[in-house]
């Protein structure tokens, strides 16, 4: 079903790499709601992908960019506004990547090259879109930034590594970067804070298995999904959300508030 709440809005949705990919969902959803956005990926994850599929699927361009590339987001930003025929209502940032994650460092134990990496490409790219985003003066009024966030910047999984702070540290550029942005631009900058989900991303996780389990057994509501991500943040780009700014969002079934639940206290 489709209510059209984004009826006539340009964006840009970074990270879409498989159908699994929460920013799959959102392009296919935002579609389906009546926007028309740039697809954008890192060159590599092109080639790993089929992000032409939802290209297809969507009427959308394609335009590569590494998010930690200053030059390649000029390019990217200035293009899609060019080619969306205006300035931008929505931009999703759904990028995330920790080296030492993905060669099994423990956090006792990092290659600090690789931590300086991942938080480059986890949370100072979000910086470096909103930068230029900002300079180019690309938003509209009313326009919407969001990134995807995750509970281990508020306490400790152990298994989620170094990407625990590199999520703080988006959350946080969230808020700062919002201020701004909300004062100069009447632009508004969230971060949706969600469950674990069963992605290329997620997957990535040491025991992600028992982790997804877990979680699922402690929110009242279960899991959010990977679907159920993408309308969420449809709500935000729509217009009925316009005076929710600079906040951590939390979107995992009420997991974040509970303390124990019956499901996990019978497993003792
Ligand atoms: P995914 O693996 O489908 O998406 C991650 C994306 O980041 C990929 O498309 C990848 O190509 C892109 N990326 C990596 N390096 C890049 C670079 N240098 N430039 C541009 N793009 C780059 O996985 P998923 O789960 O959809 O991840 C999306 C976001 O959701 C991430 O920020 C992730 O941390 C966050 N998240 C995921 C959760 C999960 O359990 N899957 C839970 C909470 C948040």
């Amino acid at each position: 079903m489709s209510y059209n709440l984004l009826k006539g809005k340009r964006g840009i949705i970074f990270g879409a790499l498989d159908e699994n990919s929460i920013a799959w969902k959102t392009a296919e959803l935002a579609h389906a709601e009546g926007a028309t956005f740039v697809l954008t990926n890192a060159p590599i994850a092109m080639r790993m992908g089929t992000i032409n599929e939802l290209a297809e699927k969507t009427g959308s361009q394609i335009i590569p960019a590494d998010a930690t590339s200053l030059e390649d987001l000029e390019n990217l930003i200035s293009q899609s506004v060019e080619i969306l025929g205006g300035k931008l209502d929505f931009v999703l940032h759904s990028i995330g990547m920790s080296v030492n994650v993905r060669k099994g460092k423990a956090y006792t134990n990092q290659n600090y090259d690789w931590t300086q990496k991942g938080w480059d490409v986890s949370a100072v790219s979000f910086h470096k879109v909103m930068q230029t985003l900002y300079k180019q003066d690309a938003m509209s009024e009313w326009g919407s930034i969001l990134a995807l966030t995750y509970m281990a910047a508020q306490r400790t999984f152990p298994d989620y590594n170094d990407m625990a702070d590199n999520k703080a540290y988006l959350e946080s550029i969230a808020r700062s970067f919002g201020y701004f942005f909300g004062k100069d631009k009447k632009v508004r900058v969230n971060t949706i804070s969600q469950s674990p989900t069963p992605t290329t991303a997620g997957q990535g996780v040491k025991g992600f298995d028992g982790f997804i389990s877990y979680a699922e057994k402690m929110s009242p509501l279960g899991n959010a999904t990977a679907q159920e991500c993408a309308e969420y943040s449809i709500t935000l780009f729509s217009d009925y959300t316009k005076k929710v700014t600079m906040q951590n969002l939390f979107h995992d079934g009420g997991f974040s508030n509970t303390g124990v639940s019956q499901e996990v206290i019978e497993k003792f």
